[in-house]
């Protein structure tokens, strides 16, 4: 593909989606690693396989299958991306962008996003659930932006806002909701790395002397296209494994998809209860 997508071919893909399935999704939700079986839960639903999407980034992650899936959850009409693509696969920003500047065009009004991370934070376990309040663009202040390029003054502004990136209301409905779930749900600050290594012991460090509770490859792209189009965002981690601040524990992608077993059963019932809560 190009390095810039037209509106013509965004509108195309839209377009396509469209014939494919009838349901009319106001609701997005991306899975990041390990948490793709959130996917099953979705009612009546359309699979459309990334592959036959022209430009789509294909995920090449084990722990990530390809495909949307729209549908219903608790009555809503929802477009699940069952699994996602990464920078660090080799798509250049406005491709990994792509899907939710479609999900634009589709008419999608609030954005669910999720991530499998590493918890900084030295209070967060593997298995805990974190709330993203706010996120820290490394990637971003290095130059890689999914809005690089011309501006569709249509679908957004030049130089769009990132106060309350991650929608305070949707936040205090998420915090509602895992209270009368019993479930203790963190809150913190997503830093974007590009990846694909893990980070070194000084990496980390200084993540959390700059304000990162949580660190991860993905999710800050999509937001920022999202802001830019208006969709409202909520962010949710699942910490899979403690960031190794002291330089003894190795990170493998393994103990991430091991995590996302754990992770999944309360992120469907987060899931599930806002959907209940949101008009
Ligand atoms: N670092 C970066 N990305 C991650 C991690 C991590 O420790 N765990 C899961 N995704």
């Amino acid at each position: 593909m190009t390095e810039y997508m037209s509106l013509e071919q965004f509108k195309e893909i839209s377009d396509l989606i469209q014939t494919e399935s009838s349901h009319r999704p106001k609701i997005g939700i991306i899975l990041g690693s390990g948490l793709g079986l959130l996917a099953d839960e979705v009612d009546n639903a359309d699979y459309i396989e990334y592959s036959k999407i022209p430009n789509w980034p294909e995920s090449t992650v084990e722990g990530h299958s390809g495909q949307l899936v729209i549908g219903e959850l608790e009555d809503q009409a929802v477009m699940v991306m069952q699994g996602r693509a990464h920078y660090y696969e080799g798509y250049n920003m406005s491709q990994i962008g792509l899907p939710v500047r479609v999900m634009q065009l589709l008419g999608v009004e609030t954005l669910f996003v999720t991530n499998a991370a590493g918890g900084v934070n030295p209070k967060f376990n593997p298995g805990d659930l974190m709330l993203i309040n706010d996120h820290i663009n490394l990637i971003g202040m290095g130059g890689l932006s999914p809005l690089r390029g011309p501006n569709i003054d249509s679908l957004g502004p030049r130089f769009p806002d990132m106060m309350n990136a991650y929608d305070d209301v949707l936040r205090d409905t998420v915090l509602r909701v895992s209270a009368d779930l019993d479930l203790d749900l963190r809150q913190g600050v997503y830093a974007s790395l590009a990846g694909p290594n893990f980070e070194t012991p000084a990496d980390l460090r200084f993540l959390k002397v700059i304000g990162a509770d949580a660190v991860g490859m993905s999710t800050v792209p999509e937001v920022i296209i999202a802001r830019h189009a208006g969709i409202r965002v909520l962010g949710v981690s699942g910490i899979s494994n403690k960031a190794n601040l002291d330089g003894n524990t190795p990170t493998s992608h393994e103990e991430v998809l091991e995590a996302g077993r754990v992770i999944v059963p309360k992120l469907v019932n987060i899931i599930r209860g806002v959907l209940r809560n949101i008009d």
